[in-house]
């Protein structure tokens, strides 16, 4: 039999085609759950390197440190290949130019999600066109799942084995256990 011979139109690599598929994942990460875990662990097989970027300020009043949040993260991380962990400060788009990054990833949970992913994806768009948002649902058993929900599940002495890496669940209890010390004084 003849080999066939595919016709494959080929067109030149532009150099940042050549080069690795990196990804940043960005949050608060306060701490990173399960469900942070199993978009990170999905992520990889699309990318070729995930820079998980942990927000040095964000938004809202963080429970652990920086350093605490770091630290759960490369506990959790550590046995996954291709992962960077890192911190940053000022705009999301500039980190990830730093970092020759030309993709965010987030997970997108729930319909309330939605709004916030938009705006925020739209706005990053804006300040720098040749970033690319890419969303993954969450798995539906973690859908429910936040970092908010599981810090007052655990203040509240409730069990999160099953929601958060190990390191978590006791960095958690070591907080609150602290927390209660203080109070008592
Ligand atoms: O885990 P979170 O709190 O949902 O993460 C939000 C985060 C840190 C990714 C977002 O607030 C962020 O990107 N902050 C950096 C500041 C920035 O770039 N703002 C412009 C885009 S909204």
């Amino acid at each position: 039999m003849l080999p066939i011979k595919l016709k494959v139109k080929k067109f030149p690599l532009k150099e940042r085609e050549m080069t690795m598929r990196i990804a940043i994942s960005p949050g608060s990460f306060d701490p990173i759950t399960n469900g942070h875990l199993d978009l990170i662990e999905r992520a990889i097989k699309i990318f070729d390197k995930i820079i998980v970027a942990v927000a040095k300020n964000p938004r809202k009043k963080t429970l652990f440190t920086l350093e605490e949040r770091m630290y759960m993260l490369e506990e959790s991380l550590k046995d996954i290949d291709n992962i960077e962990i890192d911190a940053f400060d000022g705009l999301l788009v500039n980190f990830a130019r730093s970092k020759e990054a030309y993709f965010i990833v987030r997970g997108l949970r729930v319909i309330s999600d939605f709004e916030f992913e938009f705006q925020m994806a739209l706005m990053n768009r804006k300040l720098a066109k040749d970033i690319e948002t890419v969303f993954l649902m969450t798995s539906r058993r973690y859908s429910y799942l936040s970092s908010s929900m599981v810090k007052e599940v655990a203040s509240l002495g409730g069990c999160i084995s099953d929601l958060v890496p190990k390191v978590v669940e006791s960095e958690l209890k070591r907080k609150f256990r602290q927390i209660a010390e203080y109070q008592e004084v």
